[in-house]
C-alpha cells in the first residue's frame, strides 16, 4: 500500500524558524515530525509518497543520509499546489487504496483500523475525525446515522458549528477521487470533498490524542504529549538540574535547570545558572549564563544572550 503525506507547505506560521527549516524536519522530542509520521503508518505501507515544494532538497537531504526504512519517493511541486493539487500532482504513483494525510500532525490514530473501516464502507474516501470542544478553528464535519459525510464547514463560529467533529488531517481514498480533482491549485478540504460526498464519503472516529504541530503553542503541546507518553531517560550531565519529563541530546550543560517538557538537541550549549522549560532548544543553539527560556522555540545556532529572558517565542537565525 502506497501513503502520501503532504510536507510542502509553508509553514508560515514557525516563522522565522521555518525560513531555514522547513516543517518536517523540526524535531519532535528527538526525532524530525516528518520520520514519526512515517513510524505511524502501518507495516503495509511499503512505499511513502512525499508530496513537497518548499525547501525540497533539505528533505531530500535528510532521507540521503538518514533512510527510514520504506521505499520514499519525493515529488515536487514547482511551487506549493495546495493540499489537492499536491495529490493529484503525485496521481500517477496512485493505481489502489491509498493513505493521504497533513505532514504536521501526531495521535493515535490506528490507520490499519481505518484502512479496514474505509473497505467495509466502500466510499470513494474516508476522513479521520476528531471530537473538540470548539471547533471554530478547524473544518466541521457533519455526519448521518451511518457516519457517512453529509456537509462541510470551514471555520464556524462556535455557536453555528453543526457538529462539534473536526476533519483530523488523515484520509483513505480510492485512486477515483483523483479526477475530482483540478489542475492548478486546489485545497482537498474545500474544493474536492464537497464534490464527492454522492460517491460516499465516511467519517472514521477515534479517541486518545491528536494534535497538529503548525504553530509554537500547538508544537509545545505536542512535544509535551510525546515527552509525557515516552519518558526518556535523565541525562548523565553532572551539576544539572533535570526536570522529567524532558530530552536532553549531548548537549553541553553547567549547572542549569532543564524542565520539564524541554527538548533540548545536540551540540546545544546551555550557560551556567540557565534555566530552560515548555521549549524547543535546536542543533548548536547557545544559551548564555544565567537566562530563561520558557514556552519558546530556538532555533539552529542562534545565541540567547547572557540573564536574556525569552518567553512565548520563536527564535531563529534568518
Ligand atoms: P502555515 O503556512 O503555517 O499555515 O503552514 P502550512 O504551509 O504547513 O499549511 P497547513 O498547516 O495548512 O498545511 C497542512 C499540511 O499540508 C502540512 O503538512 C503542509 O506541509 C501541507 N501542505 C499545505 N499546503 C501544501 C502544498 O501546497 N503542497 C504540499 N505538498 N503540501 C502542502
Amino acid at each position: 500500500m502506497k501513503a502520501v503525506i503532504l510536507a510542502g507547505g509553508l509553514g508560515t506560521r514557525l516563522r522565522p524558524l521555518t525560513y531555514t527549516v522547513p516543517k518536517p524536519l523540526i524535531p519532535l522530542v528527538g526525532k524530525p515530525l516528518i520520520v514519526r509520521m512515517i513510524e505511524s503508518l502501518p507495516q503495509s505501507v511499503d512505499t511513502v509518497i512525499l508530496a513537497v515544494s518548499y525547501m525540497r532538497e533539505a528533505l531530500e537531504d535528510h532521507f540521503r543520509v538518514q533512510p527510514c526504512g520504506r521505499k520514499v519517493i519525493i515529488v515536487n511541486e514547482p511551487s506549493p499546489m495546495g493540499t489537492g493539487g499536491a495529490i493529484k500532482n503525485v496521481a500517477h504513483h496512485l493505481d489502489e487504496t491509498f493513505i493521504a494525510m497533513n505532514g504536521d500532525c501526531i495521535s493515535s490514530l490506528d490507520l490499519r483500523e481505518m484502512v479496514k473501516r474505509h473497505r467495509e464502507c466502500g466510499g470513494i474516501g474516508t476522513i479521520a475525525l476528531w471530537q473538540v470542544e470548539d471547533p471554530s478553528a478547524f473544518g466541521v464535519v457533519q455526519l448521518d446515522r451511518n457516519e457517512r459525510i453529509i456537509d462541510f464547514q470551514e471555520k464556524p463560529k462556535r455557536e453555528e458549528a453543526r457538529s462539534d467533529l473536526i476533519n483530523a488531517g488523515y484520509y483513505v481514498f480510492e485512486p477515483e477521487i483523483l479526477d475530482y480533482i483540478g489542475k492548478g491549485q486546489v485545497s482537498i478540504e474545500r474544493e474536492v470533498f464537497p464534490r464527492v460526498l454522492g460517491y460516499g464519503l465516511f467519517g472514521h472516529r477515534f479517541t486518545g490524542h491528536w494534535m497538529d504541530c503548525g504553530t509554537r503553542e500547538t508544537f509545545l503541546a505536542a512535544q509535551a504529549k510525546v515527552l509525557e507518553l515516552e519518558s526518556p531517560p535523565p541525562p548523565s550531565q553532572e551539576g544539572c538540574c533535570f526536570l522529567s519529563p524532558s530530552l536532553v541530546r549531548s548537549a553541553n550543560i553547567r549547572s542549569a535547570t532543564v524542565g520539564p517538557n524541554a527538548c533540548i538537541e545536540a551540540g546545544a550549549v546551555i550557560g551556567e545558572g540557565a534555566e530552560v522549560s515548555g521549549s524547543l532548544v535546536m542543533r548548536g543553539a547557545c544559551l548564555g549564563p544565567g537566562c530563561s527560556v520558557r514556552g519558546s522555540i530556538i532555533g539552529p545556532n542562534y545565541k540567547v544572550g547572557k540573564d536574556e529572558k525569552v518567553e512565548d517565542s520563536v527564535l531563529a537565525n534568518r
